[in-house]
Formats: C-alpha cells, structure tokens, sequence
C-alpha cells in the first residue's frame, strides 16, 4: 500500500526579535537589521504540517485528522500565538529564526507521535522554511 501525505495549514501571530549572543551588538545590527530592533516585532504565521502513511483500507485515511489538529492546536497553536518567541524556554538561547522555529515545531509535534513528514513555515509573503528528516 503505498503512503499518502495530508498537508493541513494553521496559523498564528507571534513576535520575535533576532539577536545572537555569539555576536557584538555591531555584528547584530549589520547581520539581522531592522530585525535587531531591541523591541521585536511581529509576524503572522502559516504553518503546513504534512503527516503521512498507507491509507487505511477500511476508513480510506492516511492519517487522523481530529488527532492532528489536537496535536498542532496545543503543541504549537496556542502555545505560540500572541506570544513573543524570545521569551518561550524552547528558544532558550537559539534565536528565533524561520530556520530554527520550523525546527523547535518539528520537535514538538514529533514528541506527540505524529507520522511527520514535512513542517513548513511561512514567515512572510516571501519566505518559507521547510523541515523534514530522512525516515
Ligand atoms: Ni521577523
């Protein structure tokens, strides 16, 4: 039986600001910009969590879709929106880039058992990042 994916999207709104302790303050600024500003700023957020598997002969799904929104809704959804990512203990000492927040997202859904396949982050318009490892 061959894997099918679902793909399903949220979104929340959170702000950060990005500024690395292995930096100066000068480095910070010619690095990250105007996204160095000491007061953050914000973005809303798309997020796509692809899950993946055979498709169930008897239900026809690949994957549990009420379970997944649990999962999303509580490890990242509401954990993350309206907050400042700076502040949260999982970016502990990261700084929260797209690069490294579709990681931390990554991490959390996995610990909830779900068959990840891809997480994707749309920061802006403009910028997606994208996480998935090799099964
Ligand atoms: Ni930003």
């Amino acid at each position: 039986m061959p894997d099918v994916t679902l793909t399903r999207v949220y979104r929340f709104a959170s702000a950060h600001r990005l500024h690395s302790p292995h930096l100066s303050a000068a480095e910070n600024a010619r690095v990250y910009g105007k996204c160095n500003n000491p007061n953050g700023h914000g973005h809303n957020y798309t997020l796509e969590v692809t899950v993946g598997g055979p498709v169930d002969p008897a239900t026809g799904f690949c994957a549990d879709l009420p379970a997944l929104d649990r999962a999303v809704h509580a490890g990242v959804v509401e954990h993350f929106d309206h907050h400042d990512l700076n502040t949260l203990p999982e970016f502990n000492g990261l700084v929260p880039t797209g690069e490294v927040i579709v990681q931390v997202i990554w991490k959390r859904l996995a610990a909830a058992g779900l068959p990840l396949r891809a997480v994707r982050l749309h920061e802006t318009r403009d910028n997606v990042f994208e996480y998935r490892e090799e099964r």
